[in-house]
């Protein structure tokens, strides 16, 4: 699946803004605030019904005095042999998808048109709390219909057992029983998703050493490790892990009543990226942290190619921090992806061989620099 046209009005500062992008590579050039994340946004917005920005409609909206255009993205999608028409509006700040002129919910974008987003926001992951690496590796696995029921039934029972600890909590009443039923389901759940993200990442980790080395050469050598409870548990088996699960939960039972929550399961375990032996986290430079998390942005695009399907390749501000050498060996590796790319960048790329597009974005206008086909 690749975009033929892209058709922006009233988004942002892009205005009324019409072209048909390459179906390889697109790169747009453009200052500072000259509109290059809002239309990597449009098309994030565009294929899964909300935005990665902060914020709703109203941001959106064009804000332009003179302007009282509706908010409205129309995408031409295409594959092998179909072509559908995707359409999202914004009628009084209530957003409506049309699918080949059919309502449709954002569930069912995701599906027929899947994207990977790199932002400088990526770079989170690593540096913040666990909750933004556990939602990395999550997005991956959610993003398949074979791994994603890990995830769902694993939220369900930690939303119910959250729940009955809470309500116990409040009316000073237990119910046993209740509680044993409830624990029995929540930890196998738990097991099972803590035994699918470390399955995910031993897959991961052939195409993030790949992308590393294409970025890096082979200065740098990458593992991970999967954490529960400051125990590393990476080589355990499932029933280990579900042992573990169990005796925490006998450790936790009287902390978490008094607490009203649950302090065990998948929600607190943490994801450790290791380069040369240390946490990237702490050890790593800015530019390694960076490489760090588009090879695995890059290996989850390999991984999606494996799994059939084809996400089409978002990219904002990805060369800064990267050397002249690094930039380049990446957008060639880049070129390489049988897939749909857009990257943002402020300054041309010299020199780089690629089959695709260069764009002029300047104040919100998209204009077409030069067609490349190497
Ligand atoms: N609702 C809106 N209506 C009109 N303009 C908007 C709206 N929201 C944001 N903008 C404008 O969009 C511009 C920012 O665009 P964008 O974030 O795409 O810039 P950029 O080209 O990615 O810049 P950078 O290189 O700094 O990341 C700003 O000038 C901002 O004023
Ligand atoms: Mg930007």
């Amino acid at each position: 699946m690749y975009i033929n046209q892209i058709k922006t009005f009233g988004f942002r500062n892009l205005e009324v803004s019409e072209f048909n992008p390459n179906p390889n590579v697109n790169i747009f050039i453009g200052k500072n605030g000259h509109g290059k994340t809002n239309l990597l946004e449009t098309i994030y917005v565009a294929s899964k019904g909300k935005s990665f920005r902060p914020g709703k409609i109203a941001e959106w909206r064009c804000q332009k005095v003179e302007s009282n255009l509706p908010c409205k993205l129309e995408f031409i999608l295409k594959d092998n042999n179909h072509s559908h028409k995707l359409k999202i509006l914004w009628e009084e700040d209530k957003k409506q998808i049309f699918l080949d002129e059919k309502k449709v919910t954002s569930g069912k974008l995701l599906q027929v048109f899947p994207t990977i987003l790199f932002s400088p926001e990526s770079l989170l992951s690593i540096k913040e709390g666990s909750d933004k690496r556990r939602t990395l590796i999550d997005e991956v696995l959610t993003s398949s219909i074979k791994t994603q029921h890990f995830y769902t039934q694993y939220k369900k029972s930690l939303k119910s057992r959250n729940r009955f600890l809470k309500e116990s909590k409040e009316s000073g009443q237990f119910n046993e029983i209740l509680f044993k039923s409830l624990n029995v389901l929540f930890l196998n759940f738990s097991a099972q998703l803590t035994a699918a993200r470390i399955d995910l990442l031993f897959k991961l980790s052939p195409h993030i050493k790949k992308a590393m080395s294409l970025i890096f050469g082979n200065e740098l050598k990458f593992d991970f490790e999967y954490i529960v409870s400051d125990r590393l548990v990476k080589s355990w088996s499932p029933k280990e892990i579900l042992d573990h699960h169990e005796a925490r939960s006998v450790e936790l039972k009287n902390a978490e009543l008094s607490y009203g929550s649950s302090l065990v399961g998948a929600h607190k375990h943490d994801i450790k990226f290791i380069l040369n032996g240390q946490d990237v986290r702490y050890f790593g430079s800015q530019g390694q942290q960076r490489g760090l998390i588009l090879a695995f942005k890059m290996a989850e695009v390999l991984y999606r190619f494996e799994q059939g399907d084809k996400p089409v390749l978002l990219l904002d501000d990805v060369l800064s921090e990267l050397d002249l050498e690094k930039r380049q060996k990446l957008v060639e590796f880049l070129s390489t992806f049988e897939t749909q790319i857009f990257i943002t960048t402020t300054d041309f790329i010299d020199d780089v061989k690629i089959n695709g597009d260069y764009y002029n974005i300047n104040l919100g206008h998209i204009e077409l620099n030069q067609r490349r086909n190497d």
